[in-house]
């Protein structure tokens, strides 16, 4: 099922979450460095509380975040995949973000991005994704760049300042018609 696929990049694995991810997600959660540019490190309970909106949108067949796995060491190091955000009265599917600052500049955050981008236009045909970034995450600008979107707009999203950065799905050209051979 696509909403459920799991996707592999040379480094990562992004698998659906799961239930037992609870611990995985909860520590990180609870580090000040991943929850940068967000409302402070997570409780157990509030990282139960995500957890359990992941896995709701996945049931209700929506597409949500991919735990990420690093294949070196088989760990859950973050999250990457997609948010569903209202934005100035739209809405949006967002790709959201967040690794371990032990896996930052490497990368990862960018090769799980690009994976997520494709999922969105080849499998799921989204028609545009996003991503509501904090104007001094530069980091977080940079992966928006390098998978190709562009800034659209400024926005007050939640009670914050924030870039709107942007990509649609590339309209399939249509194939020219078959020659005739009919001269
Ligand atoms: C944003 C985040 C996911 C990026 O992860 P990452 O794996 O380090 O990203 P990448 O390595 O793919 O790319 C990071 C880019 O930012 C650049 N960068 C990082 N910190 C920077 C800084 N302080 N100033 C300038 N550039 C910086 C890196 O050089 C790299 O760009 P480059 O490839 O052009 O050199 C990670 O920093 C993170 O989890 N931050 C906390 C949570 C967060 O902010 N999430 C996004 C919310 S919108």
């Amino acid at each position: 099922m696509l909403i459920r696929a799991e996707l592999q990049t040379p480094r990562l694995i992004l698998r659906p979450f799961r239930k037992d991810d609870l611990d995985a997600l909860a520590a990180l959660m609870a580090n000040t460095d991943f929850m940068r540019f967000s409302l402070g490190p997570y409780s157990r309970e509030q990282a139960q509380t995500v957890l359990q909106k992941f896995l709701s949108w996945g049931e209700a067949g929506l597409p949500s975040p991919f735990a990420v796995i690093f294949r070196g060491n088989n760990a859950l190091i973050g999250y990457c995949g997609f948010l569903h955000q209202h934005v100035d009265g739209m809405d949006e599917i967002e790709i959201g973000y967040r690794l371990h600052p032990d896996y930052w500049n490497r990368g990862l955050a960018t090769e799980a991005a690009r994976a997520v981008r494709d999922h969105a236009f080849h499998n799921l045909k989204l028609p545009r994704v996003i991503s509501l970034i904090h104007p001094s995450n530069i980091a977080s600008r940079r992966v928006a760049e390098k998978i190709g979107m562009k800034l659209e707009k400024e926005t007050v999203f939640r009670g914050i300042q924030h870039l709107v950065f942007a990509i649609a799905r590339e309209p399939r050209v249509p194939s020219p018609p078959e020659a005739s051979g009919a001269g």
